[in-house]
C-alpha cells in the first residue's frame, strides 16, 4: 500500500521483520513515510515505480542481497542514495557497499539518532544531486537555445549578404545594358554545372558570389564605352578589357567575397590561352572560372543580343560542344553536355533557379548583354 505523503518516503529492506518494524517506527515517529520491502527483489519492484529518495537495506537477505539491489537500483536511477545496515562482524561487506555506491552504513543494533541524522545528510545529498542535474540540464537547454539563436543570426545575416549581392549583379546587369534576369541565370547555370562536375557544397557559395559579381569592374569603364551602340575601337577594347583587374581590386578587400576573386579576376580568360587579363591556359585557370565561362555563353546564346538573335538551345549545346578545347574546358563542357537540357530550360524559363535560391526573376528583357565583354 502506498505511503501518505509525509517526509520520505523512504524505503526499507530488511528480512528480519522485527527490524522493519523497527526502522518503520523509527523514521515514522520522525515525520517519514515508508515502504516496506523483506528482499532485494522485493525492494526493486517498489523502487521501479516509485524511485524513492532514500532506501536503508540489510546486506544478507534471500533472494537478492543488498550489493545486487544497489547496482540494479543504481542503474535505474544513477542518483539513488543508499544507506546499509550492517552488523559489526559484516564492516568489510558494508565498505564493499560504499565502492558500488551506497551513501553511508549504519551498524546495528541501530541507533536511532544515527539513522535519523545519517538520513537526513542522505536526503540532503540527493536534493544537491537533483539540483545540480536541474542546473546542468537548464544550462544545456541554454547553449542549445543559444546556439539555436546564433544559428538563426547567421542564417538572416547570410540572407542579408545575397540580397546584397543579388542587388548587386542586377546593378551591374542593368548598367551594362543586360538585365536583372541574367545574373540569376548564369548563376542557376553555373550551379548547376558545378554541382554535377563535383564541387564541394561549401565552394559553391564562392562561386555564386563571383558569377553575381563578376562584371563589378565595370562600374570602372566608362558609359561612353561600356554603352557603345557599335564595335569598340582597339583603345576601347583595353579599357573594356581592364574591368576583372577592378572588380578583383573592389572585392579582395571585403573578407567574405575573397572566394570569389579568382572568377571576378578570370572570367574571361579562355582554356587555349588567349583570353584576359592574364591569358592563363587550360587547368591555370580557377575552375569556378571554366564553369562561368560556360554558363555565361550557354545565356548569351540563348537571349537576343543587340546583333544577334537568340538561338534555340540545343543549337547553343552544339556550339559549346565545338569550343571545348579552345574556348572551353573539354571536362567542364563534358559535364554540361550530361545534364538534360530540361534542366537549363528550366532555369532559363524562370522556373527553377538551379537548386539553390529564391525564384529567378521573370526574363521579359529583349535587350541583352553584351557578349565577349
Ligand atoms: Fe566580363
Amino acid at each position: 500500500m502506498a505511503p501518505s505523503t509525509e517526509r520520505g518516503p523512504i524505503l526499507i529492506v530488511d528480512d528480519e521483520q522485527a527490524v522493519r518494524e523497527l526502522l518503520h517506527e523509527i523514521f515514522r515517529s520522525s515525520g517519514y513515510c515508508c515502504w516496506l520491502a523483506a528482499n532485494g527483489r522485493e525492494a526493486l519492484e517498489i523502487f521501479e515505480v516509485e524511485h524513492p529518495p532514500l532506501t536503508v537495506t540489510d546486506m544478507k537477505m534471500p533472494v537478492m542481497d543488498g550489493l545486487e539491489f544497489i547496482k540494479h537500483a543504481r542503474a535505474l536511477d544513477r542518483d539513488a542514495v543508499v544507506l546499509v545496515l550492517t552488523g559489526v562482524a559484516d564492516v568489510r561487506t558494508a565498505v564493499t557497499s560504499l565502492t558500488s555506491g551506497a551513501f553511508d552504513f549504519i551498524l546495528k543494533p541501530v541507533d536511532p539518532d544515527h539513522l535519523l541524522g545519517a538520513a537526513e545528510r542522505a536526503l540532503e545529498r540527493r536534493r544537491r544531486l537533483l539540483d545540480r542535474r536541474q542546473q546542468q540540464a537548464f544550462l544545456e537547454r541554454r547553449v542549445a537555445e543559444t546556439v539555436r539563436e546564433l544559428e538563426s543570426t547567421v542564417r538572416r545575416l547570410d540572407d542579408t549578404y545575397r540580397t546584397t549581392l543579388e542587388a548587386l549583379g542586377s546593378a551591374i546587369d542593368t548598367r551594362d545594358g543586360g538585365t536583372q534576369a541574367h545574373s540569376r541565370r548564369v548563376r542557376g547555370y553555373s550551379l548547376t554545372i558545378a554541382r554535377a562536375h563535383g564541387v564541394s557544397e561549401d565552394r559553391l557559395r564562392d562561386l555564386e558570389h563571383g558569377v553575381l559579381l563578376h562584371d563589378i569592374g565595370k562600374i570602372g569603364i566608362p558609359d561612353s564605352i561600356l554603352l557603345k551602340p557599335g564595335p569598340l575601337t582597339a583603345s576601347e577594347w583595353a579599357i573594356m578589357r581592364r574591368h576583372p583587374e577592378i572588380g578583383r581590386q573592389v572585392i579582395e578587400k571585403v573578407p567574405f567575397l575573397r572566394g570569389a576573386v579568382p572568377i571576378v579576376y578570370h572570367h574571361h580568360e579562355r582554356w587555349d590561352g588567349t583570353g584576359y587579363p592574364l591569358g592563363l591556359r587550360g587547368e591555370a585557370i580557377p575552375l569556378g572560372a571554366r564553369i562561368f565561362s560556360v554558363a555565361d555563353a550557354l545565356d548569351a546564346m540563348t537571349f537576343d543580343r543587340p546583333y544577334s538573335r537568340a538561338i534555340p538551345l540545343e543549337d547553343a549545346r552544339s556550339e559549346i560542344r565545338r569550343c571545348a578545347g579552345s574556348q572551353f574546358d573539354p571536362a567542364v563542357v563534358d559535364t554540361f553536355l550530361g545534364i538534360p537540357s530540361s534542366i537549363f530550360d528550366a532555369i532559363r524559363r524562370g522556373d527553377s533557379d538551379g537548386g539553390v535560391l529564391e525564384e529567378i526573376e521573370g526574363h521579359d528583357v529583349t535587350l541583352a548583354a553584351l557578349s565577349g565583354r
